[in-house]
């Protein structure tokens, strides 16, 4: 069977993070290999937008939004730690990938460019399926209060209704090329995992 790679997407506080964590030791309870991983990345590119996000550093949205393909480049193709290689040997979860670009910056530069400058990590590691964690901006603000001190730069409702109506737009473009299931994130944890195993198990 061939590795599997995975793409969680969501608004901030849609609880990808324990979804991951859920699906991963599914995955290793069966008996198989499984990489977990991020974007932003922990590496160079990944550090800058950091640094921006957090205002250490000042950039334009078009800038950020380079700098994201930059770093995806690198998370998908870097010969040690890239998701390519790490597909080898196992199926990989990533929290976000090219969706959130398309949802995150298509608010402030053209979805249409934004989908084109990712065309090279579409092309060379399209994502076997995009797991999008719905949930009500309402309650994800909530549970970005509940658990965090520094609210991030998107981290407003305001902001939050806008990037998943950007999301859905995202999908409505990308329907015939993209592997996109909805879950409904607003159920609890065991719930939402629940219906992602399903999915994971009809790949
Ligand atoms: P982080 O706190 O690391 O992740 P999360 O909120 O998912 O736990 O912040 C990631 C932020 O980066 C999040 O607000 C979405 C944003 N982002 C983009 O703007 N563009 C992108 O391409 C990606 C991958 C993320």
């Amino acid at each position: 069977m061939k590795h599997k790679l995975i793409a969680f997407e969501g608004i901030d506080g849609s609880g990808k993070s324990t979804q991951i964590r859920l699906l991963a030791e599914y995955i290793k309870t069966s008996g198989q290999q499984v990489f977990t991983t991020f974007e932003p990345t922990d590496q160079y590119i990944g550090k800058i937008i950091r640094d921006i996000f957090s205002h250490r550093r000042e950039a334009t949205q078009e800038t950020i939004a380079g700098l994201f393909v930059a770093d995806r480049l690198e998370h998908l193709l870097n010969p040690d730690f890239g998701m390519l290689r790490q597909l080898e040997t196992g199926h990989v979860l990533t929290d976000r990938y090219y969706f959130s670009s398309y949802a995150y910056h298509g608010v402030h530069v053209d979805m249409d460019w934004v989908i084109a400058s990712n065309s090279l990590a579409v092309s060379r590691g399209k994502a076997d399926l995009h797991i999008f964690i719905d949930v009500d901006p309402q309650l994800s603000l909530q549970r970005i209060h509940q658990n965090r001190e520094n609210i991030e730069m998107y981290e407003t409702l305001d902001n939050l209704v806008k990037v998943r109506n950007q999301y859905l737009l995202a999908f409505e473009k990308t329907r015939l090329t993209e592997n996109i299931v909805f879950v409904n994130g607003n159920q609890p944890p065991e719930k939402v995992a629940e219906e992602i195993r399903i999915h994971f198990n009809s790949l």
